[in-house]
């Protein structure tokens, strides 16, 4: 990346996050979901997304999936491209977080450091990390995309879980037992947080 950003003016909007929150009447956060592949985060961060969108909050979601058809499609599954893929997202976060939108994000983001990273550019209460939290064995069994069964046989390289590491969080804001709650109980969990810290 040689491009520096010397010489450049960052403008302050007349209009801003608080402002924003105050006409939402909600405030805004990132719900940055971290697991396997196969254990829920999108699955998850949908049914949350139906329960909040019904109690007139504004949200989105950005996917590993789909991000890695457009803006991230120039990177692939290697430790330094998944670290960018994190930062980017990060950003992009930041970026509706000042929007005024409760942003949740489904990603691997399998590496400390780069959720450390990312955690570090949000204020304390908006940056709430849930890990989604199920077994590999499960993951592997349920293998929604077959992606797993391609791993095993070498046809996929650096795999999550199969040939590559998922550093599990250390300390998360919240732990979602996906392999054994039902996604009503998981999503409730998550709902009851963010009225307890008055975000909604
Ligand atoms: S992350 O590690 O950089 O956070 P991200 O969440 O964007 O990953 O993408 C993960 C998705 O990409 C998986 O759910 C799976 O569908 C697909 N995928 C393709 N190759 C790999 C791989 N080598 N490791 C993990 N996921 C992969």
């Amino acid at each position: 990346m040689g491009i520096s950003s010397n010489n450049l003016t960052f403008h302050k909007s007349t209009v801003n996050k608080q402002n924003r929150n105050e006409l939402n009447q909600h405030k805004s956060c990132v719900l940055w979901f971290t697991g396997l592949s196969g254990s829920g985060k999108s699955t998850l961060a949908n049914e949350v997304e139906k329960q909040l969108f019904s109690r007139g909050i504004r949200t989105y979601i950005l996917d590993g999936d789909n991000i890695r058809f457009g803006l991230n499609k120039n990177l692939g599954f290697s430790a330094e491209d998944r670290k960018e893929n994190i930062r980017r997202i990060g950003e992009v976060s930041k970026l509706f977080v000042d929007a005024g939108v409760l942003v949740m994000t489904a990603f691997i983001s399998p590496y400390q450091a780069d959720r450390e990273i990312v955690r570090n550019m949000f204020l304390a209460e908006e940056f709430i990390e849930v890990y989604v939290n199920c077994s590999l064995d499960i993951c592997e069994q349920r293998d929604p995309k077959g992606l797993y069964k391609m791993a095993r046989k070498g046809e996929i390289k650096e795999f999550t879980g199969v040939s590559a590491p998922y550093e599990v969080p250390i300390s998360p804001e919240l732990n979602i037992e996906t392999g054994t709650l039902p996604l009503a109980e998981s999503a409730r969990l998550i709902i009851e947080r963010l009225i307890k810290k008055q975000i909604i």
